[in-house]
């Protein structure tokens, strides 16, 4: 009968995921794995009140393994299911992508992360029900609480690092629920995912020039105050427009090309024109190379996986750091629906919430073309952006698939 069960289970939850999967938008991916890491994060809970349940504690050594077991299943269960909750609503436009932090932030994680391991000593020493079950269900509240905080706390574009984190905390979480059903594949599998998982947000920070401590704590370390340019709006004077047509010109006099690829191109699925365009262009002598910045689109490896469904040939196709230093012999700049990894902020503003991040430096070559829908909208991380206002900036506003069809026809 059990097995039935399991059967069941097994049938339910994978035909549910295999619709959710087959169905989801390549842009909505972020969200459907923040989701799944929440599912992680409940499961391990769950587990460590199932094996409390059916064994409170007795009198002994092994009580004393088996309630610490318990006790950080729920703990980093409860804390993997709200932040990737909130994570979920943050990816999904649903809340805020801002920073949301408290006075004495540092103070407050810290002291949480304390409190809540002394209470899992204390949990170590308590035998049966009544005396575990008040103190599971306070750490699970902190846990739960924590959670949210760490992931209301990072903002903007450190999110893609949230998601990896998040990933690495579900792999942790499912190996402290195999250690308390004594599961050694469970143990084994949910230390593969946490250890990638940590290694590839590590990566991830590497490439955003962010503290790893600091984003995995939730912006540890900072004072706690959102960057006071957050949110506001600053005047950065006029922008020019360009049609299509003009644009078309531009291309056929350029002898070298760089496309900036970022979400928007996803949004529009703008992938198969700009394949066309690539191609039209390199059969008229032009020297065209894509430009990828690490986190271009919503997940890693986005702008990569549409450029190769359109067929962009793997050669044409240069991470951020292979151009960035070249911008200045580029004589057309093609910003395809992107705007934070392109936003020269990043470095100009230290009070940004983007300060820090790389960013291509397109603004550097002879003419830029912004592709974007009009100026109201700003970026993923929520910023004006001042590369729409230089002088050698045009915005060819549009939908993406759109005006790059135009330009094809154009020329
Ligand atoms: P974003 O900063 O998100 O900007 C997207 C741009 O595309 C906007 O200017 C938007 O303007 C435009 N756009 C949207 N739909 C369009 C359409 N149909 N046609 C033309 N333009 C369109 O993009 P980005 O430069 O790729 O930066 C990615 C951001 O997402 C970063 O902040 C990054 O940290 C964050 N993020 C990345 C990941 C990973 S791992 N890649 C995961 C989560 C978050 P309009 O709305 O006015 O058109």
């Amino acid at each position: 009968m059990t097995f039935l069960l399991i059967v069941v289970a097994l049938a339910i939850g994978g035909a549910i995921g295999i619709f959710k999967a087959k169905h989801v938008k390549m842009t909505e991916m972020p969200e459907l794995v923040a989701m799944l890491h929440s599912f992680v994060g409940a499961a391990a809970v769950l587990v460590g009140f199932c094996s409390f349940i059916t064994d409170p504690g007795e009198p002994g050594v092994e009580n004393v393994w088996h309630m610490g077991e318990v006790g950080l299943a729920v703990f980093i269960g409860a804390v993997t299911l709200t932040g990737s909750v909130v994570a979920y609503l943050k990816l999904s436009a649903k809340i805020s992508g801002k920073p949301r932090t408290l006075p004495g932030h540092n103070g407050i994680i810290v002291g949480a992360i304390v409190v809540a391991l002394v209470l899992i000593g204390f949990f170590t020493t308590t035998i049966g029900l009544q005396g575990g079950l008040p103190l599971l269900l306070v750490i699970t509240a902190l846990s739960l609480a924590l959670g949210a905080y760490l992931v209301l706390a990072i903002g903007g574009g450190d999110m893609p690092v949230v998601v990896s984190m998040l990933n690495s905390y579900s792999g942790w979480a499912a190996a402290m629920a195999g250690f308390t059903l004594g599961n050694d594949l469970l143990i084994i599998t949910g230390a593969l995912v946490g250890s990638s998982g940590a290694y590839l947000s590590y990566i991830m920070c590497q490439g955003m020039n962010r503290s790893f401590v600091s984003v995995i704590l939730g912006g540890f370390g900072g004072d706690g105050a959102a960057p006071s340019g957050a949110g506001e709006a600053k005047d950065y004077g006029d922008y020019t427009e360009a049609t299509a047509e003009e644009v078309a010109a531009m291309l056929k006099d350029a002898k070298r090309v760089v496309i900036a690829p970022g979400y928007g191109m996803a949004v529009a699925q703008a992938q198969f024109p700009v394949a066309d365009l690539t191609r039209r262009l390199i059969d008229a002598g032009v020297d065209v190379k894509f430009g990828i910045h690490p986190v271009a689109g919503r997940m890693p490896g986005h702008m990569n996986v549409l450029l190769a469904e359109a067929k962009v040939p793997y050669d044409n196709v240069f991470e951020m750091d292979e151009v960035n230093d070249d911008f200045g012999d580029v004589d057309v700049v093609l910003v395809i629906g992107a705007n934070d990894t392109v936003n020269p902020a990043a470095e100009t503003e230290p009070d940004s919430p983007i300060a820090g991040m790389p960013v291509m430096h397109v603004w550097e070559a002879g003419k830029v073309i912004v592709f974007k829908r009009g100026m109201g909208n700003a970026g993923y991380a929520g910023v004006q952006n001042p590369l729409f206002f230089n002088e050698n900036t045009d915005m060819l506003l549009g939908d993406a698939k759109a005006s790059t069809d135009a330009i094809l026809s154009a020329l």
